[in-house]
């Protein structure tokens, strides 16, 4: 049986079982009841499963566990504090920036981790950093606005 493996989630000190091969993102969704982060291609071309290791945004379907021991992990369940949405959760209620939702914590971490780094991006340079992203609802246009007007409220 494998040891458990320490990690720092959401702020948390949480323990996973690691078999070798495990991805972080079925050991967040499955062991640590952390949902978010959808399952989509599992192959690292949609977005979906996006959660931010040390700051920065990872597919975690392709990340084994295992490696992220020690690391900093964030994912969208982290980005409410006290009952008060992030101002990227507010924006994409606000302008409708979803459909079916999918997609949108893979959207919302990615765009955690460009605001960060980027507190005022221009639309093309939102466009960039979320290339590679897939929305099958299409609601890229409102996605862009979104994270458009959060920034332009956290300024
Ligand atoms: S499920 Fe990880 S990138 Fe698609
Ligand atoms: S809102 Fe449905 S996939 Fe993006």
């Amino acid at each position: 049986m494998a040891d458990p493996i320490p990690l720092h989630v959401n702020g948390a000190e949480r323990r996973i079982t690691a078999p070798a091969g495990l991805s972080l993102l079925s050991a967040l969704r499955d062991q640590l009841d952390l949902t978010g982060a959808k399952y989509s291609c599992g192959e690292g071309q949609c977005g979906a499963c996006t959660v931010l290791i040390d700051g920065k945004p990872v597919r975690s379907c392709l990340v084994p566990a295992a490696s992220a021991a020690g690391k900093r992990i964030e994912t969208v369940e982290g980005l409410e504090r006290n009952g008060v949405l992030h101002p990227l959760q507010q924006a994409f209620l606000d302008k409708a920036a979803f459909q079916c939702g999918y997609c949108t914590p893979g959207f919302l971490m990615a765009s955690v981790a460009l605001l960060r780094r980027r507190p005022n991006p221009t639309p093309t340079q939102i466009r960039s950093e979320l290339n590679g992203h897939l929305c099958r609802c299409g609601a890229y246009p409102r996605i862009v606005e979104a994270v458009r007007i959060a920034a332009s409220r956290k300024r």
